[in-house]
């Protein structure tokens, strides 16, 4: 591969990262936090709704391009396909942590998932219908630790993202 598309994809994939965590960041640490100053219970309700749908949005295009980019790192690194298809090379060393890091990536796209399109829209739906009652809160919450569990996988990966560009295997 052209040394440019490889630096390119790097970069996308560094750029998609930041979109993704420190998208997640965001929400968990300013957004959530600011919105509890607000007394009006529709408003913070709204503002978290419409802002966690665009955030959907902007998550998902930024996995998507994590793993393509993913992907094309791995071409530039000469590792292609062509190893993609032998067990000895997700055995050990550098395909073991690779093979870790896509474990944990296939678990963040399930948690978004049921996070996404199930947890987050029922939370939002038990507001309207009884804002504060315990099966309103129960949703928010779960939607919450969903939201933290699925930040901690994502700075391991960032964590193994950074060790593999740098051969600590
Ligand atoms: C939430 C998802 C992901 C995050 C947060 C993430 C984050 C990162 C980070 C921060 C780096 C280090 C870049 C550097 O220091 O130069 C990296 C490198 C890397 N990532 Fe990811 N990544 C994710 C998903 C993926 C996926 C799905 C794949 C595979 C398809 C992948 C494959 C790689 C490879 C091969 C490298 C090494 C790049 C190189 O040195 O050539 N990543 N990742």
């Amino acid at each position: 591969m052209h040394i440019g598309l490889y630096a390119t994809s790097l970069i996308f994939h560094v750029l998609a990262a930041c979109a993704w965590i420190g998208g997640m960041l965001f929400m968990a640490l300013v957004l959530v936090p600011g919105l509890r100053k607000l007394d009006d219970a529709s408003l913070r309700r709204d503002l978290l709704h419409s802002t966690g749908l665009c955030f959907r949005l902007v998550g998902w295009v930024a996995l998507a391009v994590l793993l393509t980019t993913g992907a094309l790192n791995l071409i530039g690194r000469g590792m292609g396909p062509q190893l993609w298809v032998k067990a000895e090379f997700w055995r050990a060393g550098y395909g073991h942590l690779l093979a870790i890091k896509l474990l944990i990536f296939v678990c963040i796209l399930a948690i978004s998932v049921v996070h996404d399109w199930f947890i987050g829209l029922r939370a939002n739906d038990a507001q309207v219908i009884a804002a504060g009652s315990p099966q309103a809160l129960r949703l928010r919450r779960l939607a919450m630790w969903f939201g933290r569990f699925n930040l901690l996988l994502s700075i391991a990966m960032l964590v193994i993202g950074i060790l593999l560009s740098r051969g600590i295997t």
